[in-house]
């Protein structure tokens, strides 16, 4: 399963990302405004729990999130969307996963995992704004797997159908968020139109 969040704000935003002229400050702060939209959506059925409250007028019937959430970006691009994910989540825990595409065979190398023991029986909310060919998210996923997670979503920023069918294959039973579903991948395996290398674009280093 997966959802493109439309809404106006959110492409509004994407159309500014994208443009080649965006330096790295606007697009880091771009990349943190898009993650909180997409990631409002991506919890909007996430499990909460009744609680009372007292207002200084009467008591109210509330509810807050009951699932521990742990916020897990692929390292390196993911880190640009914690920002944008903590502010809406500030207690999430955060584990990492450091993965990389070979630059010749363009599958994902994995060098790096920190998870916290919550990853399993908690809802683990994967990050990268990028799911191109989708090998990345879906190797996250299948270590946060090992790892015992059962409940598992992504939140991106740009995708395209290659990427989405691949993790959806692997994976039915987690379900996608995105502001865009691209047209298709190039001979590069970039996104296209997509938004160039977001590493570079958020970290300054090309
Ligand atoms: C980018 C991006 C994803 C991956 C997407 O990372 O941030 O992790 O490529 O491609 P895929 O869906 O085809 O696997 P990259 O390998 O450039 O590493 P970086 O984040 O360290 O720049
Ligand atoms: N990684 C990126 O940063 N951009 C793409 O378009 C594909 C992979």
């Amino acid at each position: 399963m997966h959802e493109e969040v439309r809404h106006p704000c959110v492409q509004h935003k994407l159309a500014l990302i994208r443009d080649e002229d965006t330096g790295y400050k606007k697009f880091r702060e771009l990349a943190t405004e898009i993650t909180m939209f997409v990631c409002y959506e991506a919890l909007k059925s996430v499990r909460v729990k009744e609680v009372t409250v007292q207002t200084p007028v009467a008591e109210a019937a509330c509810h807050k999130i009951a699932e521990e959430l742990v916020v897990v970006p692929i390292l390196r691009a993911g880190v640009g969307m914690l920002e944008g994910i903590l502010d809406l989540l500030p207690t999430a825990r955060v584990g990492f996963v450091g993965m990389y595409r070979d630059e010749v065979t363009k599958e994902p190398v994995a060098y790096y995992q920190k998870l916290p023991e919550q990853t399993k029986g908690g809802l683990c909310i994967v990050i990268d704004p990028m799911l191109a060919t989708g090998g990345s998210t879906a190797a996250a996923i299948e270590l946060l797997k090992e790892h015992g997670a059962a409940n598992i979503v992504v939140v991106c920023i740009v995708t395209c159908p290659e990427g989405i069918k691949t993790v959806e294959d692997a994976h039915p039973d987690v379900k996608i968020y995105t502001a865009s579903i691209d047209e298709k991948l190039n001979e590069r395996k970039y996104i296209v139109p997509g938004l160039g290398d977001a590493g570079d674009r958020l970290f300054g280093t090309r």
